[in-house]
This record gives structure tokens, sequence and C-alpha cells, in this order.
């Protein structure tokens, strides 16, 4: 390692993005992996995946070990300037970004009068059932209630 602290820029290290010529950000520091791209066990496509970013958590989901860890002190370069390093978006749930308030509106009154109306055709059915056996059954009633009272008499 030099004396010198080499101090990238992001944009600096962003164009190294090629197989031929692969630099990578992980923990502040500045990898030129270029002759790993061919090694690396993970393959060089994953390096090349992690270009043009702060790599650091690409790095670290993979549980590199120790060995990997020494190993990169072969490709340091220098530091990144972290005030280079553009922000991370920040997540904006759908309905945020949704302008299309008029749909929005139109499922809301749905789910609140299709419940409604399940119920009040369940009350008329029931009514209407109600009144059709009341209608077929009541003489029949009447009948075996007589016979039944004739019979208890006899
Ligand atoms: C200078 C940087 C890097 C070095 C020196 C390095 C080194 C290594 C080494 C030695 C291994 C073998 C397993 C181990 O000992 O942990 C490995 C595996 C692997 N690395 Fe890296 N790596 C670097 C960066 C990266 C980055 C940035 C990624 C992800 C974008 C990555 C993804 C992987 C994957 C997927 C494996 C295979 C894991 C497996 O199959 O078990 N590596 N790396």
């Amino acid at each position: 390692m030099g004396s010198e602290l080499k101090i990238h820029t992001f944009e600096q290290v962003a164009k190294h993005n090629k197989n031929e010529d692969c630099w990578l950000i992980i923990s502040g520091k500045v990898y030129d992996v270029t002759p790993f791209m061919a090694d690396h066990p993970g393959g060089g496509e994953v390096l090349l995946s992690a270009t043009g970013k702060d790599g650091t958590n690409d790095f670290e989901d993979i549980g590199h070990s120790e060995d990997a860890r020494e190993m990169m002190e072969k490709y340091y370069i220098g530091e990144i300037d972290a005030e280079t390093v553009p922000q991370k978006r920040t997540y904006i749930p759908p309905h945020q970004i949704s302008n299309d308030t008029a749909s929005e509106f139109f499922i809301k009154l749905l789910q609140f009068l299709v419940p409604l109306l399940l119920l009040g055709l369940a009350i008329s059915l029931r009514n209407y059932t109600k009144k059709e056996f009341e209608q077929l059954w009541s003489p029949v009633r009447r009948d075996t209630t007589i016979m039944f009272h004739f019979s208890w008499d006899l």
C-alpha cells in the first residue's frame, strides 16, 4: 500500500464497470478487481453487478470468509469520497404515488355498498320465503290441530 491515500470520486469509480476494467466500492474503500475477475469463486459477473454503486451490502450479504477479506488488500487502490456517493432512493409506497383518486373512491364505495346490498337481499329473501311457507303450511297445521282435537275427544 502506498503512503499517499488516493481519494476517488464516485463518478470516477463508476466508469470502471467492464470485465477488463472493474472497480468496486466496499466499506468506503475502492478496489481494482480487474486481475481477479476470472479467478473470483463467485464469478466475474457478480463483481460487475456491484459496480456503479456502493457494493458493501452485496459483499457482506455473501458472508465472505476471512481469507476473502485478506485477499481484498491486494486490490485496494484508495478511499471513496463519501460526499460524492449518491444517496439511496427512498421507497415510496404505491398508494402515495397513485393519483387515480376517482377509482380509489369507487372501490371504497363498492366495499361499502356490496355488503349492504347482500344484507338487503338476504332479508327480503327471508321475508318472502316466510310468507310462502305460512301460506303453504297454515291450512295443514289447522287441519292437523282439528284432527288432533277430534281424536283426543274420542
Ligand atoms: C475485492 C472484492 C472481493 C473479493 C476479494 C472476493 C473474494 C471471494 C472469495 C475468496 C470467495 C470464496 C468464498 C470465501 O472465501 O468467502 C468469494 C465467493 C463469492 N463472492 Fe466474492 N469477493 C469479492 C467481492 C464480491 C462481491 C462484491 C460480490 C457480490 C456482488 C461477491 C460475491 C461472491 C459470491 C456470490 C461468491 C460465491 C459464494 C458461494 O458460492 O459460496 N464477491 N469471493
